[in-house]
């Protein structure tokens, strides 16, 4: 009796399994799930009014721990922030630490143009790469020009607001402003 129940089952698996055809594929149940869509990133779609999937982000939003910049890019704004944009690290006492890593940043993000001195003598200058670069000394600047050309850029010198934050922009001001004071000696 059992052996007749297991031949049954030995004769129904062979059965299904005979037909299988390892050339071709097997039954699918939910074939979306094995043929699935491969949508690429910022590929255009018709989920959005717009038509691209990546969004912008909503008018007026701020992305963490940034802080909006209102002065614009222009000589106004310019000329505006040198008049009226103070560096909160001058109502601080106690700056060791700040100049300490502005100093540091500035040996990452700016020396290679500006050298270690801010005689505009970089290695970059040195080999010829990069040309223009001034020194700090002959440039009427302070610490709010610093911050809005570290914000956006000027000429030929590239915007940092990417690399380095708020806080970090300020610190490496207060280094520069040092770097001149001590060119201008
Ligand atoms: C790729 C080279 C390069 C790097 C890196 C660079 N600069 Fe400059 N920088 C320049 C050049 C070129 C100018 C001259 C721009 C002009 O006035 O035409 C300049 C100008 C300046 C000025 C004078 C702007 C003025 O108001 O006249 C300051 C201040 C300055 N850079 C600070 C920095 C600081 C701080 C960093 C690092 C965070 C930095 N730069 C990184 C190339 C560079």
């Amino acid at each position: 009796m059992i052996n007749k129940i297991i031949l049954k089952y030995l004769l129904c698996f062979a059965l299904i399994y005979s037909c299988q055809d390892n050339s071709k594929p097997n039954y699918q149940y939910m074939p979306n799930m094995y043929e699935a869509i491969g949508y690429d990133t910022y590929s255009e779609s018709d989920a959005f009014s717009n038509g691209i999937e990546a969004q912008l982000p909503v008018e007026g939003s701020i992305a963490r721990g940034w802080q909006p910049y209102d002065f614009p890019n222009t000589n106004e704004g310019y000329e505006l922030a040198k008049a009226e944009l103070v560096s909160p690290l001058d109502s601080i006492s106690d700056l060791t630490q700040h100049t300490k890593n502005g100093k540091e940043l500035y040996g990452i993000y700016c020396a290679v143009c500006h050298g270690s001195k801010g005689d505009g003598n970089g290695a970059l200058s040195q080999r010829e790469k990069f040309l223009g670069i001034p020194s700090y000394a002959d440039r009427d600047i302070n610490d709010g020009t610093i911050y809005h050309v570290l914000m956006y850029g000027k000429n030929a010198m590239g915007s940092h607001a990417g690399q380095v934050n708020e806080l970090e922009r300020w610190q490496i001001a207060e280094h520069v402003m040092e770097l001149r004071s001590d060119l201008i000696k």
